[in-house]
């Protein structure tokens, strides 16, 4: 693997799954695969869980790890092609990951979208420019439009608690008070959709996601119709993709609460972090039984470490 930057990537989604829960039964089995290989994180937006799982599994696999806060700590960066820099911004995308592909065997790339100009932050123009021009394998650590790593970990997470074959998983919109990206939602549904299960998305009027995305998913917008049955519970705020990146609800009804659990099959409740206490989802779920977000943090690092043992082997066959 040289690129994971989507489900699309994935040769086989099974095996990885197969290796990721190996590995956190055996965590340092592969120590000496990324041994004198350095792995760059760089981020251009804030993370608490990515980074530091994805630095994790990296010295699990006895990797050095370099990270950078590029928006923070480094010059500030041009990503547009052809323009004549006399403003403000000192580097060029094309020169700064060249570089920075110079001192990394494997780089992991942060860029959230824009949410102004859609067919930009669809294009993952960011994104891939840093992938063409830093010549090494890349890993998204979140995209414009998707966030495999956080996707792999929660896939991972249904298939180690899910009590039937087939678990109704249900991924419904939460209230928050910023226009949030799409990736989180848009990721889920891509490999949601990859699994055999029965998936439901629910959302107010005016929040559909891109139909890529949506694929085979049921969608309705009676959040209650949809938690019916249900195994388990994505939760997850984002903003509308057809008025792009707008607010359009307070979305007053829509927090998950322990009224709303009785409707379901006593469900797992998901949210990939960091979540508004008492917005986006109840204290009561987040401190209660049901809640499953330290389980889906924790498996960050094996969904993490899963793919960079399949790229350092990669490496190693070239
Ligand atoms: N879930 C997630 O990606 O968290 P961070 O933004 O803190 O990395």
């Amino acid at each position: 693997m040289k690129l994971f930057s989507s489900v699309n990537d994935v040769t086989d989604i099974q095996q990885l799954l197969s290796d990721a829960i190996s590995l956190k039964k055996k965590p340092f089995v592969d120590e000496q695969l990324g041994k004198h290989k350095t792995l760059g994180l760089i981020f251009l937006n804030p993370s608490l869980r990515t980074r530091l799982s994805t630095q994790k599994a990296g010295m699990n696999l006895g990797m050095q790890v370099i990270v950078m806060n590029l928006d923070k700590e480094g010059w500030a960066l041009e990503t547009q092609d052809g323009v004549i820099m006399n403003g403000t911004t000192v580097e060029h995308i094309r020169e700064a990951a060249g570089v920075m592909g110079q001192y990394c065997d494997i780089i992991g790339f942060r860029s959230f979208p824009g949410l102004v100009d859609r067919e930009d932050d669809y294009a993952e123009t960011i994104f891939n420019k840093f992938v063409k021009f830093s010549g090494v394998p890349v890993v998204s650590l979140e995209s414009a439009t998707r966030h495999p790593l956080q996707s792999l970990a929660d896939l991972i997470t249904i298939e180690e608690l899910k009590k039937t074959a087939k678990p109704k998983v249900v991924l419904t919109w939460a209230p928050h008070v910023k226009p949030l990206p799409q990736a989180v939602a848009n990721s889920f549904a891509e490999w949601m959709n990859k699994a055999d299960y029965d998936f439901v998305i629910t959302h107010p009027e005016g929040y559909d996601l891109a139909p890529q995305f949506v694929g085979d998913a049921t969608v309705t917008n009676n959040q209650d119709e949809a938690l019916s049955g249900a195994d388990f519970v994505y939760v997850k705020n984002w903003s509308s993709y057809n008025d792009y990146g707008k607010i359009l609800t307070d979305g007053e009804g829509w927090m998950m609460t322990n009224e709303k659990l009785k409707l379901t099959n006593n469900a797992g409740v998901m949210h990939c972090l960091p979540v508004r206490r008492g917005l986006e989802l109840s204290h009561e779920i987040l401190d209660g039984p049901n809640s499953l977000v330290l389980n889906q943090a924790n498996n960050r690092v094996w969904a993490a470490q899963a793919v960079l043992k399949e790229m350092l082997e990669s490496i190693s066959l070239t």
